[in-house]
């Protein structure tokens, strides 16, 4: 057991044995007079706050990264540096890592090449934002999936706000600095990793302080064992649904355990089914996989938050929050996936969607954990798509999410549906009634029309700031239609006539 936290502020060894559970990495930065860290909107949404986080690979990342690489791609080294919001890092969950903000990766007397690229061209704008533009950048300067595609650059930065003036100049100073050669930032990060292992000591570290109990668990095992013991403990993995909590509900946590340490909950099993997705496991180390049995999931994926959001956010974590307008758990449950809890040594499973029982409850005990979610590889005749409809592309939260699962028979007739929705009630849930109205009939019109007006009894959704009941009615129903036009082949003429995105 070690009682402290231990992480390198760019090249200095830090030690901590008086950390608070809610101290935010970003409140802690800048008491160390890292002022070039901003603080702006404190949830996670402008990037003013942006830091590189760069950890040891572990196996589900480099998994991943292989299937980049077969593809194409620069094989990875055995340090990830991602983009991530200090404002909603809880500052335990940096052990083990190396932290690099804005005065790590320059100096006013050597530029590094995103700086230079972004004066020369004119992407420096205010203040406020331009060091947690160039962080995001440099951190996809070195990303394994770094490429100079538009898209690929829009992704990467959507989640840096400006308000000001634009981002065209920046998108040309990042297509600039990816063209350049390293600088002494990206020489020093070749010999982290050998400084990194050195802090892999695969201890429990527990932290009592005035203010709150830390507890890191380097296995799921030792997790276990300590929410048996301490069922009142809070879990956070991402926190970036719990990082809110403390910044804006101003809520303190008095004892938490943070499982982004548990190697075993950082895993992506293959099975014969399909995947076994691990509770430490972030949604960007997600992706690539999702992808590869799901690839309509792959591309909603690219919706939720935004990159240093996915960095952070673990998709086991959007499933235990319970909320009604989460994105992974209708697009799961559509899929057929199921959810692994475990309390001490007693282990149960059930089909995502039992989990959501009522708004804000779900079927999670006492000391009980989830510690896996596994999503079935779908079969050959199965048609499924996933549809996000939000006010923004990017960094918005869900109007309404709507997954659809559908097979036929080789008559034609439908033997499998599974229609789930989020923002349609008080949790992600399927639309029975719908359901039934195309289970063994043709997909065909008729069949359509009855499952529109079956779905309309389904659900009696509310009107909020994100939609009226009336939106959020109309447009599960027209989404159905979508589903239908796609799967009589509607897809490419729709593509072909430019018609087509994924909203
Ligand atoms: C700017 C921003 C944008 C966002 N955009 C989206 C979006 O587009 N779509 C979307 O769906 N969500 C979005 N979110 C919400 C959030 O990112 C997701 O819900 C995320 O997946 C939560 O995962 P986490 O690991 O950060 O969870 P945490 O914040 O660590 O935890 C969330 C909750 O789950 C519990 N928990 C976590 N892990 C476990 C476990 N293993 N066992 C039991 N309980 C557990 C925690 O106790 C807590 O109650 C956004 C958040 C922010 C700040
Ligand atoms: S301060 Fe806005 S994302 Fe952190
Ligand atoms: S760069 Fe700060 S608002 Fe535009």
């Amino acid at each position: 057991m070690r009682e402290t936290i231990r992480f390198f502020l760019g090249d200095r060894l830090v030690t901590l044995d008086d950390v608070a559970p809610d101290r935010t990495l970003l409140d802690w930065l800048r008491h160390e007079g890292r002022t070039g860290t901003k603080e702006g909107c404190n949830e996670g949404d402008c990037g003013a706050c942006m830091v590189i986080v760069a950890r040891r690979r572990s196996s589900s990342e480099i998994s991943g990264a292989e299937g980049e690489a077969s593809r194409g791609r620069a094989m990875p080294s055995g340090v990830s540096l991602r983009a991530v919001n200090a404002c909603i890092q809880l500052l335990p969950m940096l052990d083990g890592a190396a932290v690099f903000t804005i005065e790590d990766v320059g100096s006013a007397e050597a530029l590094h090449p995103v700086q230079q690229a972004m004066i020369a061209l004119n992407g420096a704008q205010c203040g406020f934002c331009t060091p947690g533009f160039v962080m995001s950048m440099v951190a996809y300067r070195n990303a394994d999936t770094r490429s100079d595609d538009d898209a690929a650059i829009d992704s990467a930065l959507a989640g840096n706000l400006c308000r000001c003036t634009g981002y065209a100049p920046i998108v040309r100073a990042m297509k600039q600095a990816l063209a350049a050669p390293d600088s002494s930032f990206e020489e020093r990060i070749r010999t982290l990793d050998d400084r990194l292992a050195a802090l892999e000591d695969r201890a429990d570290v527990e932290i009592e302080t005035a203010q709150g109990n830390v507890f890191l668990p380097a296995s799921a095992e030792s997790l276990a064992h300590w929410l048996v013991a301490y069922p009142q403990t809070l879990i956070v993995a991402g926190a970036t649904d719990v990082g809110l909590w403390v910044t804006k509900a101003m809520r303190s946590l008095p004892r938490v355990a943070f499982i982004g340490q548990c190697a075993d909950l950082a895993t992506i099993e293959e099975t014969e089914d399909g995947l076994r997705i691990g509770a430490a496991v972030t949604y960007e180390a997600a992706r690539a996989a999702l992808a590869r049995i799901l690839p309509d999931f792959g591309v909603l994926i690219g919706r939720i938050g935004s990159t240093p959001i996915r960095n952070s956010a673990t998709l086991c974590g959007n499933i235990a929050n319970g909320s009604p307008i989460g994105d992974g758990p209708p697009a799961l449950i559509a899929a057929g996936a199921t959810l692994h809890l475990r309390r001490g040594e007693t282990r149960r499973s059930l089909p995502l969607e039992q989990y959501f029982l009522a708004y804000g409850k779900q079927d999670r005990r006492e000391g009980e954990f989830v510690e896996a979610v596994s999503v079935p590889r779908q079969k050959e005749e199965t048609f499924y798509r996933s549809y996000k409809i939000s006010k923004r592309f990017d960094q918005d939260i869900s109007a309404v999410l709507a997954a659809f699962a559908l097979c036929r028979d080789d008559s034609g007739r439908i033997t499998e549906a599974r229609l789930a929705f989020g923002g349609m009630a008080a949790t992600p849930c399927r639309a029975p009634r719908a359901e039934q109205a195309l289970l063994g009939q043709l997909w065909n019109e008729t069949t359509l029309e009855a499952a529109r007006d079956a779905l309309a009894e389904d659900f009696t959704p509310l009107s909020d700031m994100r939609a009226s009941a009336w939106y959020r009615q109309t447009v599960a129903a027209n989404l159905l239609t979508r589903f239908y036009e796609e799967s009589q082949g509607e897809t490419m003429r729709l593509a072909k006539a430019g018609s087509l995105t994924h909203v």
